[in-house]
């Protein structure tokens, strides 16, 4: 790795975020998902997310064919989803607990958010494409977020709240 690519490393790994699982069916109708912590907002009118996929990831191809896609944001006890969603097991979804929403999705069970989107755009950048979706349905529920930072996960202390 480069002298700049390391700076670069370095410096988004300043910045923390969030953490969410993004999730499809297939042309087959099987779930998919991935751990993602690109998600950005993007406007209020229309309502747009992004977020971005490694062109390496086993699910690309489905996830660029697919119309839509659910965003899940993680809450601070679902950490284990967070490792499922980002590790080699290609079981994922036997070992969570979901479901097939309304809008024909399948989305996580007990998050803190969920944001169904329809694919608006794909864009090719470097070794990603970004996807902006356009918001059709979300859901929120009362919980704490779970966060990421340097590689460590975990909740907001108490103490960050004034
Ligand atoms: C906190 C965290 C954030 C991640 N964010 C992204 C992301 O934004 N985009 C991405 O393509 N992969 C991201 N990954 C990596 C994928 O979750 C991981 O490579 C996953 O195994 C890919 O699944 P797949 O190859 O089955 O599609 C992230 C992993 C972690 C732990």
């Amino acid at each position: 790795m480069s002298e700049q690519q390391q700076a670069f490393r370095k410096a988004l790994g300043n910045y923390p975020t969030g953490v969410t699982v993004v999730t499809t069916f297939n042309e087959d109708h099987n779930p998919l998902g991935l751990t993602v912590n690109s998600f950005a907002s993007v406007s209020l009118d229309p309502l747009l997310i992004l977020w971005s996929i490694d062109k390496k990831s086993k699910s690309y191809n489905e996830f660029i064919k697919t119309k839509k896609f659910a965003v899940n944001i993680l809450a601070s006890d679902q950490q284990d989803l967070c490792n499922l969603f980002a590790s080699k097991n290609e079981d994922r979804f036997s070992q969570c607990d979901w479901r097939e929403s309304i809008q024909g999705l399948p989305v996580l069970e007990d998050t803190l958010s969920i944001l169904e989107c329809e694919t608006a755009e794909q864009v090719n950048a470097g070794d990603h494409t970004v996807l902006i979706g356009r918001v059709i349905n979300i859901e929120n529920a009362e919980k704490e977020p779970l966060l990421y930072h340097r590689r460590n996960i975990g909740a907001i202390p108490e103490a960050f709240y004034k």
